[in-house]
């Protein structure tokens, strides 16, 4: 399989942002070793991080045909951003939405997903482990 993995503001500060929330590992190691998972399992992973809403749309949009699955962290974009939900939709890639933390433990503005309903699903609160989980997901199921 062919993975996109997008994250959103503030993902490319892993590791040193709020590490008893996010840990400790960076997020240049968290995409080496998605790679690695994905060359085990005869697959590979794209990976983009962007602070900018419009170059996550720009990024889903040039996916179409390319991909047969998107893994997206989309950060704090999660609670508000129309743009990328509509994106979402607007290809035709199964996604699932991953959450490091477990947003229903914290703040209430954080329980509400606005892009989680152009996904599949969504996990949270697993750490770092969630975005093997989605991987793990469409490598089993095929879809
Ligand atoms: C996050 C949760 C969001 O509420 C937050 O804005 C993030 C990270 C997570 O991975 O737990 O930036 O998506």
């Amino acid at each position: 399989m062919k993975f996109l993995i997008l994250n959103g503001p503030n993902l490319n500060l892993l590791g040193q942002r709020e590490p008893g929330v996010y840990g400790d590992e960076s997020y240049d190691t968290l995409c080496a070793s998605l790679s690695d998972f994905a060359a085990a399992h005869a697959s590979t992973a794209d990976f983009f991080q962007s602070n900018h809403e419009g170059a996550l749309i720009d990024r889903i949009h040039t996916a179409q045909g390319v991909y047969d699955a998107i893994v997206i962290n989309p950060g704090a974009f999660t609670h508000y951003s129309y743009a990328l939900l509509d994106a979402l939709k607007a290809v035709s890639i199964p996604a699932i939405e991953v959450h490091i933390s477990n947003v229903h433990r914290r703040e209430e503005f954080r329980h509400k997903s606005v892009t989680a309903p152009a996904c599949v699903g969504q996990i949270c609160g697993l750490g770092l482990y969630g975005y093997r989980a989605a991987m793990s997901y469409f490598l089993e199921t095929g879809k």
